[in-house]
């Protein structure tokens, strides 16, 4: 059975004191609560280890929001797969449409991220989604179906299974502008259906799959609620307890 996963995708924000106090203030937001789902945190890699020791007795678990595909080496401002492990570091995001975007990172490198990830215990949250014109040019699910038969290239279905899926549509990161529940649900099961033809049923079946882009405390039970869409990939809401707990709890 796949796992709801709530995680927070902290980007290039906070500082090690301002890591602390919020990773401090999520544990107290969460203690004695149910959750009913898995809570990541992915700080910026300075901040790991401090936020490591720091939600060690409680259920939030630790992602980093990038990685190198080479195991060590002439790689200068690079953190390989190993060094993630070292620190504690039981997932890693890649292939994040900033990454992507900014950096210029494509389908074959990422696909080397992901292999690297799953190669070294680490599980890869694949991130993917189209940008407004594609949207708008109706080549939402041609650029979703690249992206991730790319990102999953020569994977076997059981590490195809350890990977979470996150659909980020580019135009709703950052912007306010959420997918609409119905137009969310709609690419994840795209999603799911291209898992089955990739693997099978019963592996896309026990695939997570989240969804990211403006996700907030009140809208996150309505995306919630369907039933393709296994937990969300946050950003700036995930930078105050308060509403990082809100949306975990919308579980
Ligand atoms: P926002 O929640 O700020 O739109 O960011 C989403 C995101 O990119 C998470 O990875």
């Amino acid at each position: 059975m796949r796992k709801n996963i709530i995680a927070g995708n902290w980007k290039m924000n906070k500082d090690l004191s301002e890591a602390v106090k919020l990773v401090s203030d999520l544990k107290s937001e969460l203690d004695g609560k149910t959750l009913n789902a898995v809570v990541i945190v992915a700080p910026p890699f300075v901040a790991l280890e401090a936020v490591k020791s720091l939600i060690k007795d409680s259920p939030i678990k630790l992602a980093a929001q990038n990685m190198h595909n080479e195991d060590s080496g002439a790689f200068t401002g690079e953190v390989s797969a190993s060094m993630l492990k070292s620190v504690g570091c039981e997932f890693v995001i890649l292939g994040h449409s900033e990454r992507r975007t900014i950096f210029n990172e494509t389908d074959e490198f990422i696909n080397c991220k992901v292999k690297q990830a799953l190669a070294n215990d680490l599980l890869p949250i694949l991130c993917c989604g189209e940008s407004l014109e594609e949207r708008e040019t109706s080549k939402t699910m041609e650029v979703v179906e690249k992206q991730i038969k790319a990102g999953l290239k020569d994977l076997t279905n059981e590490q195809i299974e350890k990977t979470i899926i996150a659909y980020e549509p580019i135009w709703a990161i950052g912007t306010g502008k959420t997918a609409s529940p119905e137009q969310a649900q709609e690419v994840h099961a795209f999603i799911r259906k291209l898992l089955i033809e990739i693997s099978n049923e019963s592996v896309a079946e026990n695939v997570t799959i989240q969804y990211g882009g403006s996700v907030k405390p009140d809208n996150s039970k309505e995306l919630l609620s369907k039933p393709d869409i296994d937990g969300a990939l946050v950003g700036g809401a995930c930078l105050k307890a308060d509403s990082f707990r809100d949306i975990i709890l919308s579980v």
